[in-house]
């Protein structure tokens, strides 16, 4: 099975009514990514500052303390989502800005937030905020970090405060962002911070992450009249490197950890018993009540979409036995991600079919490519191509039924990618990291004309 479109194929035609009316049309950044100031108004140390010291921890050696000095630019920046057409913005608020030794919440950081939110409706942004994009104050990282179940507890408050403040303008609430990210990443391979790698941490730490979004959906109702919330998971279609019965089952197991170990608890049904019984004593210690907490309704699934993994049985590749096995032949992108539009339409309509959410939004879709700067122009005709196959396959899971109610591209502008720090860039906008210059890429022209109702 392949979720690629031909390589050669033209682009498709596509025009903004093709999409239902009031869709959100956005693009999507995270705190740690762009905003650098991370010594200004009174915001504590992340885990992300102390990860980027640890020597090799980061591609590139760098950091986000500067990053897109988005902290001072954001007017600017909101001005170039308003330019491009947008009518939402996806962002998330920096935990440790708010955070205080003392519990009180540090005034100084829910002002920036205000002041940023009233930017983006003076400009006809719908604000998207996420409240957790990775960045956990480093004072609860040494108190236990995620794997602590009182730092459920902290950020249900941190939540309590931030929703105070602005549920007066904030009708949209993102409470995660991929918590498989947080979890496998941070605690099982290693590449993200806190940098650990123990398999039962992890696992522990992803219900801790669950547990937390489901309490903090009820906080966000009470301080939100007529809030919408949900959860921005990382999805991706599977399928089996070979057609044989071992990779069947391998897949399977895959997915099993990939998606439905999300997808089955927020829908109410569990973690799912087949993968309970194959990780064992590493499945997560619960409380009773926390499935129930989980399971609470939102009104959207985010969906952050990038590529499908073909699988393979491989014994003695940790508790799963599978590995992911590169296709041969299949268009990637610089990261070496494959390009797969057509995964995402088998993606949205899978969830459809078996999981139902209310709506879903793409929270996050977008490739990375080696830009260069020519005559005062970045000519990005992959990433174009990219945003408008994808838009295209978004077009046909809506036509399918799917009810998909706005997409966000990932990024505004090229930014600090985590462990590859500056070495890939994402963004519709192009960043001189030296200069601080934006610079509108081909393919953020490409979308303004989309966005205009353009014949594109
Ligand atoms: C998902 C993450 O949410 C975002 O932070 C990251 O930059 C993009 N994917 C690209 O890797």
């Amino acid at each position: 099975m392949t979720f690629n479109n031909p390589i050669t194929a033209a682009l498709p035609a596509l025009h903004r009514n093709d999409f239902p009316p009031g869709f959100a049309w956005g693009c999507s950044t995270s705190s740690y990514q762009i905003e650098g100031g991370v010594h200004e108004g009174g915001r504590v140390e992340s885990i992300w500052d102390r990860f980027c010291a640890r020597p090799g921890a980061i591609r590139d050696g760098s950091s986000g303390a500067v990053a897109c000095d988005h902290y001072h630019r954001w007017p600017q920046d909101l001005d170039l989502a308003r330019e491009l057409g947008t009518n939402a913005y996806r962002f998330s608020i920096a935990w440790p800005r708010i955070w205080t030794p003392g519990g009180t919440p540090n005034a100084q950081g829910l002002d920036f937030y205000d002041r940023l939110v009233d930017g983006m409706l003076e400009r006809g942004l719908q604000p998207w905020p996420t409240l957790y994009h990775w960045d956990l104050p480093q004072p609860l990282q040494e108190q236990g970090g995620w794997a602590a179940r009182d730092t459920v507890h902290a950020f249900t408050d941190y939540v309590d405060a931030v929703t105070r403040r602005l549920g007066d303008r904030v009708g949209q609430w993102i409470t995660h962002n991929e918590p498989w990210c947080t979890s496998i990443h941070g605690h099982l391979d290693g590449v993200h911070a806190p940098g650990q790698k123990d398999f039962a941490t992890a696992l522990q730490v992803n219900h801790h992450v669950l547990l937390s979004h489901g309490l903090a959906v009820p906080v966000i109702r009470a301080n939100v009249p007529d809030a919408r919330v949900g959860i921005a998971l990382s999805l991706h279609p599977v399928r089996p490197a070979s057609s044989s019965d071992d990779d069947a089952a391998a897949t399977r197991r895959h997915d099993g950890l990939r998606n439905r170990w999300f997808l089955d608890p927020l829908a109410g049904r569990g973690y799912p018993e087949d993968m309970l019984a194959l990780l064992g004593e590493l499945a997560p210690r619960t409380q009773q009540g926390d499935l129930d907490a989980i399971a609470v309704p939102t009104d959207f699934l985010g969906l952050n979409y990038y590529f499908p993994e073909a699988i393979a049985h491989a014994p003695g590749q940790g508790p799963l036995q599978t590995r992911v096995v590169a296709q041969p032949g299949v268009e990637r992108t610089a990261f070496g991600w494959e390009v797969a539009p057509l995964g995402l339409t088998e993606l949205l309509l899978r969830i459809h079919r078996e999981y139902a959410p209310r709506a879903v939004h793409i929270t996050e879709n977008g490739s990375c490519y080696d830009d260069a700067v020519q005559d005062g122009a970045v000519h990005d005709s992959a990433r174009r191509a990219y945003l408008v196959r994808h838009l295209a396959a978004l077009c046909t899971a809506i036509a399918e039924g799917v009810p998909v109610q706005g997409y966000f591209a990932w990024s505004l502008l090229d930014n600090f990618e985590w462990a590859e720090g500056y070495t890939r860039r994402f963004g519709l906008t192009h960043v001189d990291f030296t200069t601080q210059q934006r610079l509108l890429k081909d393919s953020g022209k490409w979308y303004r004309a989309f966005l205009r109702g353009e014949d594109v």
